[in-house]
């Protein structure tokens, strides 16, 4: 499995009117990847925002020798494809995708490979993972919903612990470097527990920005994590 623990803040809990400085301030404190949640009140209730913001913070996500961060973009959208595409545009570096909101799950990893973006698949809480079966050799992040997308600030679901460990069988039997992340309810207390399932990817919205030292809240995740 990757050695590599990475922690992905996720922007959904940063105040909105100051985004910009919210990213930096996130990349000084340790983050690896700034996670991008776009919601389309449509597959979720809830909205966010689109490929014109993502474009507005590329130039944010970067640490201060100039090192680009990665934009992690988690698209919650039914359809996919075409907004896809826009956000490959628009700076972001892996593109996942719920695999129940498009037509035809090889079309769009392949339509976000073809614009040089990394590609994954989200599955939520009571989603089967049997597509894997058929598209695991063109994936390069798989993402575990541990609450049911749409908002921050939910609680931690405990099943997706044993899906995290059924993700990573899959993986290790596929041969292939492929990134485990989980997504929802991560905190410091609780992200032991998420990397002992198999993830090497932590996604955190609220855990952080709900506090006002980002920089320590992240140092007890690597902490918990040594
Ligand atoms: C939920 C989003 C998550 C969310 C996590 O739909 O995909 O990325 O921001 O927030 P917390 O960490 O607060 O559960
Ligand atoms: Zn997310």
């Amino acid at each position: 499995m990757s050695k590599t623990y990475r922690i992905a803040p996720s922007i959904l809990s940063a105040d909105f009117a100051r985004l910009g400085e919210e990213v930096r301030n996130v990349i000084a404190a340790g983050a690896d990847w700034i996670h991008f949640d776009v919601m389309d009140n449509h597959y979720v209730p809830n909205l966010t925002f689109g490929p014109m913001v993502c474009q507005a913070l590329k130039p944010h996500a970067k640490r201060p020798d100039g090192t680009p961060v990665p934009i992690d973009v988690h698209l919650m959208i039914e359809p996919v494809d075409a907004l896809a595409a826009a956000f490959a545009e628009a700076g972001a570096d892996l593109i996942s995708f719920h695999p129940d909101a498009s037509g035809h799950v090889h079309r769009s990893i392949q339509a976000i490979k073809s614009k040089g973006c990394q590609a994954g698949l989200v599955f939520n809480p009571a989603q089967p993972l049997d597509v894997l079966d058929w598209v695991i050799d063109d994936i390069d992040l798989i993402l575990i919903m541990s609450v049911n997308p749409g908002f921050g600030g939910q609680s931690f679901i405990d099943s997706a612990l044993r899906k995290t460990e059924a993700v990573r069988r899959r993986i290790e039997a596929s041969g292939k470097d492929i990134r485990l992340e989980v997504d929802g309810g991560i905190k410091a207390d609780n992200i032991r527990r998420v990397a002992d399932a198999g993830a090497d990817t932590f996604v955190a919205g609220s855990a952080i920005f709900g506090k006002p030292d980002y920089k320590a809240v992240i140092d007890a995740m690597r902490q918990a994590l040594a």
